[in-house]
């Protein structure tokens, strides 16, 4: 959570941080705030609110000159979105000022302390506690900015990413990170600091990605000096050329990410099973599956970890793995698995699955995974992610950046590189006839195209959007591959609409779900042909005759359902298994225009951010 952005270089730093603050928005949007160095003092503006708040206050409050600077824009944890508790923070003496990602969890221990040498605190924030720390052991120790850094992280518990810098020493940012993401562009006589590559991508696409537990001093003019923060090893960084482009991280015309996003699916999908998925040759290549390919096959079960959409996608994997490899597969809440001291051993193979590559339940369920002798498979979207460095071995999805808060296309080419890994698996094992793995490819193959038909449903789910956006309930249904898509519609709508929805599987709903239904109750079902079509059409009969509403997801040229049905989303057909790649097209664009007709932020949902890097 919260979003960081730091520059010291030749040019202006105020609008560079400004914009990069706007890119960085889906991180955390609660509140923002600017530290600029002006030649002769720190400059401060922050405010509750967005980044467009900030700017409009910023811009007649303070001048904005200055090459060094820093910005914030936070998703609260310690203390609530107000303008004190708002990023950046002074040191009681006003010389250092901070930016901070993360959370320190022995904040109240330390500050109590610091509070009795005689520092006083303004904000209920952590950082404001880190800041202070640093002054006081800066002052103690005598010693310059990056050291007293370095020996204040040493008594912290907890996660960061920080810069910070000394009004007295106006050369250079200190920054450090553990267990929240940093990285510093380097440009030509310049440096860029950020939470990740999108607020410089235009000005250097070279980037050096800290590691856990490193700090580095970037100096004006000079070279990055990267140290281990425990024992103050040198350390030769690395430097980074990103792939990113500018075109990837804007709207493009669209008036939102999501829906962006939503229609960059049948290209997202396809870049992801570009050069691995070989149908001529009959071959999927996962070079993570294939080197590792003896553990895959001596393995007891795959354990499936994750959060949020991560987590239904990893549900559908449950479907795939089983059937096609019939390998036993378990799907858990990273953040209950990591507490529930569950039994794993060196015959587990752990699939993390995460979009950011940060999200803090899944980082720690794989960390206790590995101490325990487990094998560790990410899938991730962010390449050079937590996640992604932590795995053992895995698979990016190349979907591109996501940026609206609501998972969209991270789900669709989440299951496809799990297709991907059930299908090459299923082969090694002799699970799946060579005519049926041909087969397989060949469907896959045809699943962006099909998508592309499925996005055309775009304007009649629309109509079904003002019909029912004033509804207070949804229940959405499916069964097999299609119950983690009931799920996922479910959580869409609730996130960006704030309308109450739950998904069940079809058949769980006579055990108590039915007693909802009523007249004003709209329920999705998603019945396509393949898959348990006739009895999910009995439990359509069931909510007819309960008055409900029923908004079906059925394969194109379907007759049942429309007869019962109160409005039917067609969707092309394929195999059973790759349903849930064309079923979930109408349900991510119901939840959107939902959203829209009710004025909802969609790309920033109240209360969310996109990476979740607090427990
Ligand atoms: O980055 P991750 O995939 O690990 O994120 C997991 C969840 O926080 C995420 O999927 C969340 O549920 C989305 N907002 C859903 O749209």
């Amino acid at each position: 959570m919260c979003g960081i952005v730091g520059y010291i270089g030749r040019r202006d730093a105020y609008p560079i941080i400004i914009k990069g603050l706007q890119r960085l928005e889906y991180r955390g949007y609660d509140s923002a705030g600017i530290a600029l160095y002006d030649g002769n003092d720190i400059k401060l503006s922050k405010t509750k609110g967005k980044v467009s708040d900030l700017k409009e206050r910023l811009e007649n409050e303070i001048t904005t000159d200055g090459t060094l600077g820093i910005g914030h824009t936070r998703w609260a944890t310690h203390g609530v979105p107000n303008d004190v508790n708002s990023h950046p923070h002074y040191s009681n003496s006003g010389d250092l000022v901070i930016i901070h990602n993360g959370i320190i969890e022995n904040y109240d221990s330390l500050r109590k302390e610091l509070i009795n040498r005689g520092y006083t605190f303004k904000s209920d924030t952590d950082t404001e506690v880190l800041v202070n720390l640093i002054e006081d052991v800066k002052k103690n120790e005598n010693v310059k900015l990056g050291k007293a850094v370095q020996i204040a992280l040493n008594q912290v518990i907890g996660a960061y990413a920080i810069a910070v810098f000394d009004k007295n020493k106006p050369n250079e940012i200190v920054v450090a990170r553990l267990g929240s993401p940093l990285a510093i562009g380097v440009g030509d006589d310049e440096f860029f600091i950020a939470s990740d590559a999108s607020p410089f991508i235009e000005f250097t696409k070279n980037a050096i990605y800290l590691e856990d537990e490193e700090m580095a001093i970037v100096r004006r003019g000079k070279t990055v000096k990267v140290r281990k923060i425990k024992n103050d090893d040198l350390v030769d960084p690395y430097i980074q050329e990103l792939q990113l482009n500018l075109e990837q991280i804007e709207k493009g015309g669209y008036d939102h990410f999501m829906l962006k996003e939503i229609y960059e699916q049948p290209e997202a999908i396809q870049d992801t099973f570009r050069g691995r998925l070989l149908s001529n040759e009959a071959m999927v290549k996962l070079a993570g599956v294939e080197d590792n390919m003896k553990k895959f096959l001596a393995a007891d079960r795959i354990i499936v970890v994750a959060c949020g959409t991560s987590w239904h996608a990893g549900l559908v994997s449950e479907y795939i793995f089983e059937d096609l490899a019939r390998i036993p597969v378990e799907v858990e809440y990273a953040s209950e698995f990591r507490y529930r001291n569950p039994v794993i051993t060196e015959r587990d193979i752990i699939i993390a699955i995460s979009q950011s590559g940060e999200t803090a339940d899944t980082l720690a369920a794989i960390k206790l995974a590995k101490s325990r002798g487990a094998f560790v498979f990410g899938v991730c979207n962010v390449v050079g992610s937590s996640i992604a460095r932590e795995a053992d071995a895995g698979a990016y999805t190349h979907a591109g950046p996501e940026i609206g808060v609501a998972s969209t296309k991270a789900f669709t080419t989440q299951i496809t590189v799990l297709t991907l890994m059930a299908l090459r698996l299923a082969r090694a094992k002799g699970t799946i006839s060579s005519s049926e793995f041909r087969h397989h490819l060949i469907e896959l193959e045809t699943i962006p195209n099909k998508v592309e038909v499925a996005l055309k449903s775009d304007a009649y789910v629309e109509t079904i959007a003002d019909i029912y956006k004033d509804a207070t309930n949804f229940l959405y249904l499916g069964r097999g591959y299609n119950f983690p898509v009931a799920l996922e519609g479910a959580l869409k709508l609730k996130e960006i609409s704030y309308i109450h929805a739950e998904g069940y599987p079809a058949a769980e709903m006579k055990h108590g779900p039915i007693a909802l239904i009523d007249e004003q109750m709209p329920v999705v079902v998603i019945a396509t042909k393949k898959g348990h079509y006739e009895k999910v059409v009995s439990n359509i009969q069931e909510i007819k005759s309960r008055k409900g509403k029923i908004i079906g997801i059925v394969t194109e040229g379907d007759v049942s359902v429309k007869e019962l049905a109160d409005h039917v989303i067609e969707v092309p057909e394929t195999i059973e298994c790759l349903t849930p790649l064309l079923t979930t097209i109408p349900l991510q664009l119901l939840s959107y225009h939902i959203a829209v007709m009710l004025d909802k932020n969609v790309d920033q949902p109240r209360n969310l951010a996109k990476s979740v890097t607090v427990e």
